[in-house]
This record gives structure tokens, sequence and C-alpha cells, in this order.
């Protein structure tokens, strides 16, 4: 089975999720838009969707569904994302796609972030996906010292802008022993607006695509 097909196999997975008559908070990124394309196929079961990003919402637009705004709905029962990297501690990297901070805010506002994945994205240790990190414009260079001290290599997202108007640090070479104690003290770094890692708010259920089907961790 090819990586696509396991994207395929595992949105089709979290369906099982997804209660008739409620909003869905939905992630971005190619296994998030599997799971859109899934999901209209019971458009008429639910709804609407809170998107974390402008391109799934015009996705979930495109495909039928209503997106609200978040501060229209209040708490969400599920939220449905993919990530860069997954541990079996289900803590994960995120924000490849930029999209990190309203993909933060919405697991956050979600009673269960459903995590969905391919095999390939399965670490024992997170940070060889260079951790991304949004940054007001601003405070780019600021930040990016601040992060070389604490051992890792910035790297500017050059021409990306996230929908939140800020830009994209890349940060290569952390090893993160510990999540939790990195994603705490990186958002104590004046001019940080989001990490990407979700330690402190873990997945609380991996669906990961395999040759073998769908492993739930
Ligand atoms: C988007 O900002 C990311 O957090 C995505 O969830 C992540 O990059 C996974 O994307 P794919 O499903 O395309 O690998």
């Amino acid at each position: 089975m090819d990586q696509d097909q396991k994207k395929r196999l595992v949105a089709a997975a979290a369906l099982e999720f997804v209660v008739d008559d409620t909003i869905v908070g939905v992630g971005t990124g190619s296994t998030a838009n599997c799971f859109i394309d899934a999901l209209a196929g019971r458009r008429e079961r639910i709804r609407g969707a809170v998107a974390s990003s402008e391109a799934s919402a015009e996705r979930l637009r495109a495909a039928g569904i209503p997106v609200f705004d978040l501060n229209e709905t209040g708490e969400l029962g599920v939220y449905v994302d993919g990530a860069d990297e997954a541990t079996r501690e289900r803590h994960l990297v995120k924000g490849g796609g930029g999209a990190l901070t309203r993909e933060k805010i919405v697991a956050a506002a979600s009673a269960r972030f459903i995590c969905v994945i391919d095999d390939s994205k399965i670490v024992t240790r997170l940070g060889h996906f260079p951790l991304p990190v949004e940054v007001i414009p601003l405070a780019r260079r600021q930040v990016a010292r601040a992060l070389a001290d604490l051992g890792g290599r910035p790297v500017w997202r050059e021409g990306f802008v996230t929908d939140n108007g800020n830009v994209i640090l890349d940060v290569h070479g952390l090893d993160i022993a510990d999540p939790v104690g990195l994603e705490a003290s990186l958002n104590q770094i004046t001019g940080v607006v989001t990490n990407g890692l979700f330690a402190r708010r873990p997945a609380d259920l991996l669906l990961v695509g395999s040759d073998a089907g769908v492993q739930r961790i």
C-alpha cells in the first residue's frame, strides 16, 4: 500500500468518531484533505465544520460542508487532523503546512483529538522533522537568536505568510527529549505565537495507516 492509500484508509477510519448532527473540527494537510473528502460523503448527517486553515475551509465549502467560526460554536466533540511526527505517547510535531496556531486552538477546543497519520510518521523521539514556530514578523530575528541559544538551527520559511499574517521559523537540530517542557519554554520566548509541539495537549488517539490496516495508539 502506498502512502496516499494509507492516508485515505485512516481518514475513512476517523469517520467512526464523527457524531451525527454535530460540528466537526477539521485539520490541515494532505491527510486532513482525505478526511474532508470522506466527510463529504456524509455531509447531510453533520451540521458542519470548524476549519484550522483557510485552505481547509475552502475545501470544506467546495465539498458542500458549512464552515463555522469557532467563536460561534463553543466546544467541539471531535477534532481530526494529521501530524508530521508522532510518538507512541501521542506527542506530535505539527505545522509542516504552517497552520499550527489554528490547529492548536481547534484541538484545545475539542473534547477528543483524533490524529490520522501513515506509519512513516511514527518516531521514537521527536525532532527529526524541523519544528515549526509561528512568529510575529517584527520579532523574527530576535526569536531566531533565542532559538539558537536553545541549541536549534532556525530557518526562516521565506515567502510564506500564515493565515494569521505571521512568519514561520523551522527549527532544525533540536533533540526533543522533553516535549512537554520544551513546548512550554518555547511559548515563553517573546514574539513566539505558537510552536508545533503538541505535547501538553497530545492527541487522544492516533489512527495509524499501515500495510496491516489501521492501528490504534
Ligand atoms: C499542517 O500545518 C500540519 O500540521 C499538518 O497537520 C501536517 O503537516 C501533516 O500534513 P500531511 O497530512 O500532509 O502529512
